[in-house]
């Protein structure tokens, strides 16, 4: 059975001071949930890199992981701005989030530059989250699939398998918008990513790869979509801000499994 992550993209949000005082109140929060739902899950929260070190001491010996939203294709080197795959791993932050639209969209990062990074992220042993989606102009002429398995196509020339690692479906119309995909269209895009890693990787990789769904996930929605049998959690932003809502989708996603 795939262990259901949620995951929590900032963006580029919240002072430094806000994270420990976001920590206490989610960690209250699943507190009350494993008591009631005694079920497994888990949580990662990816603060700006700026916030990487308090988040990763205020949440020690809890449960709760943390993440990068980038990383840089190279350990070190003459990299302006860029964040070291060695350094993320350094400071104990195991995940990294890879070709989210924002970066592919607003800083024209190509399927390449995304490979780059996941293979520096791999190499490091860092844990990445992939994010693939269609726009919607994509979507309306009916590319939907295409665009998805170009942007999957990236995991043939990078060293995956055996690997663990996680695809976000993040339909680009779905983020920030309010508007999320329907549990039907969530469904059908993994189910193709689901049997696309299967065709080029193995049944047993298919099986064992988390794929997320992210796009306007509130916890009016969380149960629905995680209804659904290729639904293995959710990448979440504007609403893992808060961390009320955060464990309201925790708490409502995992309903839907028990
Ligand atoms: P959203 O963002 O939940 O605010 O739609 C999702 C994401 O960008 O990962």
């Amino acid at each position: 059975m795939r262990l259901p992550l949620f995951a929590a993209n900032w963006k580029m949000n919240k002072a430094v001071s806000e994270v420990r005082p976001f920590m206490l109140a989610l960690l209250e929060g699943l507190h009350v949930l494993s008591a009631k739902a005694g079920t497994h899950y888990e949580v990662m929260i990816a603060p700006p890199a700026t916030h990487l070190m308090t988040a990763r001491e205020a949440t020690q010996k809890t449960p709760i992981q943390i993440g990068a939203q980038n990383c840089g294709q190279a350990p070190s080197g003459a990299f302006t701005g860029e964040i070291s795959p060695v350094v993320l791993k350094e400071l104990g932050c195991p995940w990294v989030i890879l070709g989210h639209s924002e970066r592919r969209h607003l800083y024209l990062e190509d399927d390449n530059r995304v490979l780059g990074r996941l293979q520096a992220a791999l190499k490091e042993g860092l844990l990445p989250i992939l994010c693939v989606g269609e726009t919607l102009p994509e979507r309306k002429a009916g590319q939907t699939m295409a665009v998805v398995e170009r942007q999957l196509g990236i995991l043939k020339n990078a060293e995956v398998a055996g690997k663990s690692i996680v695809i976000a479906y993040e339909p680009v119309w779905a983020i920030g918008t309010g508007e999320n995909a329907t549990p039907a269209q969530a469904q059908e895009v993994h189910q193709f990513i689901r049997s696309w890693l299967k065709t080029h990787f193995s049944p047993a990789f298919s099986e064992k790869t988390r794929i997320l769904y992210g796009g306007s996930v509130k916890p009016e929605n969380s149960a629905f979509l995680m209804s659904e049998p290729d639904v293995d959690g959710f990448l979440v932003g504007g609403a893992s801000l808060d961390a009320k809502s955060f464990s309201g989708i925790v708490e409502n996603g995992l309903k839907s499994r028990s």
